[in-house]
């Protein structure tokens, strides 16, 4: 699973820009943001509030199309792919975990997790096991048959968190995903995807917390809508050996 060094990267984002709206009233979100991120790898994405982030996330995964540039998942250009397409490498290929979790009401958490692999055509019995295997890995093992709403926000946000890395996906986009949740469930879901990427998966997760982009091998920093610097990370444990909180 994990990447020969000449493979081709799992996303690949090439002067993509994002201008929202237009005339008097048009924000140029990205302006020319180019991004490899390799099979095995971990990529922290930063940035102060309203520098792109999320538009450059949700470019990634296909949710929105870019004013221009190019955008490569597993090797398909997401601009040359019918809906059809584009919906099935979404399903198949990448997990998202977003600020709002999306869970459907009338599925238990199980199910829920389970989602996406049943809609790939897995087995019931395989789409099953692997999903108490993802909610086991966020400590939600004991909630499987709970419905969203006998959960806590911390608790539906780990059951979003085990749809996404539920599976085999090679591309995981994470979103700030630790917001509600508190400091030790938070490290709970750095380790799980932190895990995905040590399996093979490209994880690109966006954070305003230095101590969690601190999980990845490489921060980089948006500004003026493109990738303006770049730095490989400290892991956690140089972090608590230098003595920072
Ligand atoms: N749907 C939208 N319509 C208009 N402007 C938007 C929309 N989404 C985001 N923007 C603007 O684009 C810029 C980047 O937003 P965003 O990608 O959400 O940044 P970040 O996630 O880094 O806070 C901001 O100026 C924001 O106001
Ligand atoms: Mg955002």
């Amino acid at each position: 699973m994990t990447a020969a060094p000449d493979a081709s990267p799992v996303l690949r984002l090439r002067d993509v820009a994002k201008t929202y709206g237009a005339g008097e009233a048009a924000v140029a979100a990205l302006t020319g943001a180019s991004l490899d991120v390799h099979g095995g790898e971990m990529v922290a994405v930063m940035g102060t509030s309203g520098s792109g982030k999320s538009t450059l996330l949700a470019i990634a995964g296909g949710l929105l199309a870019p004013t221009s540039g190019e955008v490569e998942v597993a090797g398909r250009p997401l601009a040359t792919l019918s809906t059809r397409r584009l919906a099935a490498v979404r399903r198949e290929v990448i997990g998202f975990v977003f600020q709002d979790f999306n869970l459907l009401p009338s599925l238990t958490a199980l199910e829920n997790v389970a989602l996406p692999l049943d809609l790939g055509g897995a087995s019931t019995a395989t789409a099953r096991s692997e999903a108490r295997r993802a909610l086991a890995t966020l400590g939600m093992r004991e909630r499987a048959r709970s419905f969203p709403d006998e959960l806590s926000g911390g608790q539906r946000q780990r059951v979003a968190i085990a749809r996404a890395i539920v599976g085999e996906r090679r591309l995981l986009l994470a979103d700030e995903p630790t917001g509600a949740l508190d400091s030790v469930t938070g490290e709970h879901v750095l380790e799980a995807l932190r895990e995905r990427a040590d399996e093979g998966a490209a994880v690109v997760l966006v954070t305003h917390d230095a101590r969690h982009a601190a999980w990845a091998d490489r921060i980089v920093y948006l500004g003026d809508g493109r990738i303006v610097d770049e730095t490989r990370a400290a892991r956690p444990e140089s972090l608590l050996s230098g003595g920072v909180q």
